[in-house]
Parts: C-alpha cells; sequence; structure tokens
C-alpha cells in the first residue's frame, strides 16, 4: 500500500479539484431513462478507459511474468475489473512480458441511498485459501474514508497471499480519510457523490458509461 507520507504526484492519478464543474450533460450520449437525474457529466466514458490503458500498463511494469489474482469487489468494481483485465490481456498478447491471470468475485455492502452504514458485509470471501502464496490485485471502483478497504485488506492478508496491490478507479478527498490508499490510482476526486460506469445510487445508474454527478431530482427519484 502507498505510505501517504511518500505519496508523489503520480500516485494520485489525475486529480479533479473542487471547483470542477464538469461538462454538460448534453455535449455526450446517455440513456434517455436518465434524463433530468444528472447535473453533470464529471468523467467522460473515454477518458475513464484511456486512464484504465495507463494503470494496465503500470500494473504490468510491475507485476509482468508473474501469475495473478485479480479480486474485484462488487458490485461497483465490475466494468473497471473488465476493462482493467482486457488492458493487461492486450498487452501480454502484445508484448514479451504476460501475466497469467484468474478473476474472482466477492461482494461488499456498506451503502444505503448517499450514505455509508456501519454494517459492511463481504460476500463471497468467506474461503480465499486459494490466495495462498499468491500475487493479488484487488479492484474496486471507489475508496473514500478507506475504512473498507482496509477492513477487506486484513481480511484478504488472513489467507498469506505473497503480494497484495490494490488498483482504484476513484479516490475521494474525504475529510476523515485512513492512511490506506490503492496503490493504482485512476482518479482522485472531490467528496461529491458520483454514479456511472457500474457505481449505483440504490442500484440505479450502473448502466450509464460516463461518471457522472446526480441532480437533487435525480436523488428524490430514486430514494428508498
Ligand atoms: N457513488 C456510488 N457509490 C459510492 C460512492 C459514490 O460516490 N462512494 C462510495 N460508494
Ligand atoms: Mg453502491
Amino acid at each position: 500500500m502507498a505510505d501517504v507520507v511518500s505519496k508523489t504526484a503520480l500516485d494520485c492519478g489525475i486529480v479533479i479539484e473542487d471547483d470542477w464543474p464538469g461538462y454538460n450533460i448534453d455535449l455526450f450520449s446517455s440513456p434517455t431513462h436518465y434524463s433530468g437525474d444528472l447535473d453533470c457529466v464529471y468523467i467522460p466514458h473515454g477518458v475513464i478507459m484511456d486512464r484504465t490503458e495507463r494503470l494496465a500498463r503500470n500494473i504490468m511494469d510491475d507485476l509482468g511474468d508473474h501469475d495473478l489474482v485479480v479480486l474485484c469487489v462488487l458490485k461497483g468494481g465490475y466494468q473497471f475489473s473488465a476493462d482493467l483485465v482486457e488492458g493487461i490481456k492486450t498487452l501480454s498478447r502484445n508484448s514479451n512480458r504476460s501475466i497469467p491471470m484468474r478473476v474472482h468475485f466477492i461482494r461488499l455492502k456498506s451503502y444505503l441511498n448517499d450514505q455509508s452504514t456501519e454494517d459492511l458485509q463481504i460476500i463471497g470471501a468467506e474461503d480465499l485459501s486459494f490466495l495462498n502464496g499468491k500475487n493479488v490485485l484487488i479492484v474496486e471502483a471507489i475508496v473514500d474514508t478507506g475504512n473498507t478497504l482496509k477492513m477487506l485488506l486484513k481480511h484478504v492478508e488472513g489467507f498469506r497471499p505473497k503480494m497484495i496491490k490494490v488498483a482504484g478507479l476513484l479516490v475521494k478527498r474525504v475529510p476523515h480519510s485512513v492512511a490506506c490508499l490503492p496503490d493504482y490510482v485512476g482518479f482522485e476526486i472531490p467528496n461529491r457523490f458520483v454514479v456511472g460506469y457500474a457505481l449505483d445510487y440504490n442500484e440505479y445508474f450502473r448502466d450509464l458509461d460516463h461518471i457522472c454527478v446526480l441532480s437533487e431530482s435525480g436523488k428524490m427519484k430514486y430514494k428508498i
């Protein structure tokens, strides 16, 4: 894990500042069933893909030629995982180095509406003994306080992998974050609730390609 003290500019990924207004939603295509539900396109799909391609290269540079178990954290991480794995596969078949990969899925559940709840459930992680002695890459869509990641790491460490790295597409700048950051970060973003690219609001918006900011009316419409 990257130590906060020794963090370099590249470790933070692409930094999106607090005053970034995003792009007008009508400048891009998005499904009509979400019209009126979104304030702006925060990170366009193409930019996510370009950044993911580079993360795949960084992972290949660090871990190439060793077997890897990709631990995809569902549900939010499925799209990032899929695209990251595709990126690594592309590099593996186009260079002299390659990474044989296995993919495993676990599910964490802790959010209701746009608020984190105390009780975190890990599903599908009961027996991870196959991680013993392996290189493991945990793939998360979003890291905010870092508490979830810290808990998950502790759980995974219990199965004695040879090495654990973490890839997080988004890291949120939140007030009470613990010193637990992904090794590979796509974007550092302000403390705003975002949806799309498999990130949800009460299970909606996973079917949106861009990462967007919800509108107040969208929040009301899908509240439970
Ligand atoms: N969006 C969706 N899910 C999340 C977020 C977010 O901003 N933060 C933590 N889980
Ligand atoms: Mg969610």
